[in-house]
């Protein structure tokens, strides 16, 4: 590997951050999206599954922001307009992926169902049963998983101009 390249990669850590997030968020977006069509004998345990891992994502996030805050600064992939809108979806990503597991934990607790880690860890939480601002928060889970969709979306298209189009390293910054 040429020293350039090993200068433009992300270092280890925020790699594995990254996979790890984004395997998460891939099985614990549409486990949470098909709880409504599931039969009642296993709506619970897809809730549980899904809060339990969606909860695992906030606690790795402030892990990744951490590291991310720490990590010394990676040079653009692409400069001027494209640098831009590239930074701008990442940061859109990660506040996505916090605002997502508060809301969804704030909103179970608001509908009366404190969450237990995989039915083993009570967690505690700020607020309990307060079923005037539950659509609130659910509101806010619903809306901002279809913007995370959407973010994700341009997040590939990135990744697939980078690598098919321009033929550049990109991809390889973070594999
Ligand atoms: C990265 C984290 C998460 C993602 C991507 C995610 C995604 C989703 C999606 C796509 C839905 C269906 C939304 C719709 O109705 O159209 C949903 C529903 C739901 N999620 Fe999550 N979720 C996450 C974390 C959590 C956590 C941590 C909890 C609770 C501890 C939670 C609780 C719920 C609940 C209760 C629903 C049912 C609808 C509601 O009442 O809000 N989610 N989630
Ligand atoms: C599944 C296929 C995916 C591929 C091929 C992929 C690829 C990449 C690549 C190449 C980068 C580096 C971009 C650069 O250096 O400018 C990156 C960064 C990033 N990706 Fe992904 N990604 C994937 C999934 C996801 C998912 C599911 C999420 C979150 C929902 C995500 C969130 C992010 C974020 C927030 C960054 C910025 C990292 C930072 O600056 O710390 N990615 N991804």
């Amino acid at each position: 590997m040429s020293e350039e390249r090993r200068e433009a990669q992300y270092p280890a850590r925020l790699k594995a951050l990254h996979w790890l997030v984004a395997g998460l968020v891939l099985a614990v977006w549409p486990l949470g999206y098909f709880i409504r069509f599931t039969r009642d004998e296993v709506k619970l345990d897809f809730y549980l599954l899904h809060e339990s891992l969606g909860f695992l994502v906030l606690w790795l996030m402030l892990l990744r922001v951490g590291a991310r805050l720490t990590a010394p600064a990676l040079p653009d992939a692409a400069p001027g307009l494209e640098g831009v809108v590239a930074r701008a979806v990442h940061g859109l990503l990660y506040l996505l992926l916090v605002v997502m597991p508060v809301s969804g934990f704030l909103a179970t607790n608001a509908h009366g169902f404190p969450l237990s880690w995989f039915g083993l860890i009570p967690v505690w939480s700020p607020i309990g049963k307060a079923p005037e601002i539950a659509p609130i928060f659910s509101a806010i889970h619903a809306w901002s998983a279809w913007i995370l969709l959407a973010s994700f979306a341009l997040h590939l298209l990135g990744v697939l101009y980078h690598h098919l189009i321009r033929r550049d390293s990109t991809l390889f910054r973070i594999l």
